[in-house]
């Protein structure tokens, strides 16, 4: 068996969580991730059949049963993931009855994976019944996208319109737009369904007043995604309080849309 501490999804993990904590993304235990592994992959380093313990989800993802996630623990801390990344992270195996985490490594102090498992889980499930290669799921708190939800309307099409306007490749890196969510209350099944239903159309959710949630294929795309939302809010948020003397027309944001031949919501421009 393989040293599991050398991992490349531990290795990623650890690199992503202290490289968001540096953002400032990540205040005390903010954000969460959730990646789905490849279970050959997984048992190069560990017994997948070795159940440390078992944890009850609160909530039934049959979809699914039998695969493998690495997800941050509850109340911890990004910036603590690198020097710990077996008390600050867990691996567990979705039991076959669709409510169970068979936890296989991490959390090794007693903890539990991150409250906001519901919205995590239901996301998956919600993005692998439109594209199966999704994997991963992120929350965090960026700071200049959480500031613009105080003073942006939050409407999914103004909002995303706004994030488009303010750097030219939004368009292409989130075509699909972002799908906002008013103010809930978070770590519960509610958040988790609502998240995941805009999840079917969006792969970027707004969650307002509290930060962003973004699915993809990778670690690396998923965070691109976010970032480049939270670059376009921070220009927004620089700009907002001054005279406006340019901007992209929505005739030039189609042009890069048709010229990078990507699926755009089109009614989300005004043409
Ligand atoms: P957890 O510590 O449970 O992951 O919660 C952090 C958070 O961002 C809640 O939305
Ligand atoms: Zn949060």
């Amino acid at each position: 068996m393989k040293d599991i501490l050398k991992a490349p999804f531990v290795e990623e993990m650890k690199k992503m969580t202290a490289n968001m904590y540096r953002l400032g993304w990540d205040e005390r235990n903010g954000g969460n991730i959730s990646w789905m592994l490849n279970e050959d992959e997984v048992a190069e380093y560990l017994d997948i059949h070795s159940i440390i313990r078992t944890i009850p989800i609160g909530f039934e993802a049959k979809a699914l049963a039998g695969k493998i996630f690495i997800v941050t623990g509850t109340g911890k801390y990004f910036k603590n993931v690198m020097d710990d990344p077996e008390t600050n992270l867990g691996i567990f195996k979705i039991a076959d009855d669709g409510c169970t985490a068979e936890l296989l490594w991490g959390y090794k102090d007693g903890g539990k994976f991150t409250s906001e498992l519901p919205a995590h889980l239901m996301s998956h499930m919600a993005r692998l019944s439109v594209d199966l290669d999704n994997r991963v799921v992120m929350h965090t708190h960026p700071t200049y996208t959480l500031a613009m939800n105080y003073v942006h309307e939050l409407d999914e099409k103004k909002f995303t319109h706004t994030l488009w306007e303010m750097c030219t490749e939004c368009i292409v890196v989130f075509p699909d737009g972002v799908g906002v969510l008013p103010w809930m209350l978070c770590g519960t099944n509610s958040i988790g369904e609502a998240t995941a239903e805009k999840m079917k159309e969006f792969r970027l959710v707004i969650w307002g007043m509290h930060g962003i949630y973004g699915a993809g294929k990778t670690l690396d795309e998923t965070f691109g995604l976010i970032e480049t939302v939270e670059k376009a809010a921070q220009i927004y948020m620089l700009t907002a309080h001054l005279p406006r003397i340019n901007t992209i027309k929505d005739s030039e944001m189609k042009e890069l849309a048709e010229y990078f031949g990507v699926n755009y919501r089109k009614d989300f421009l005004n043409l």
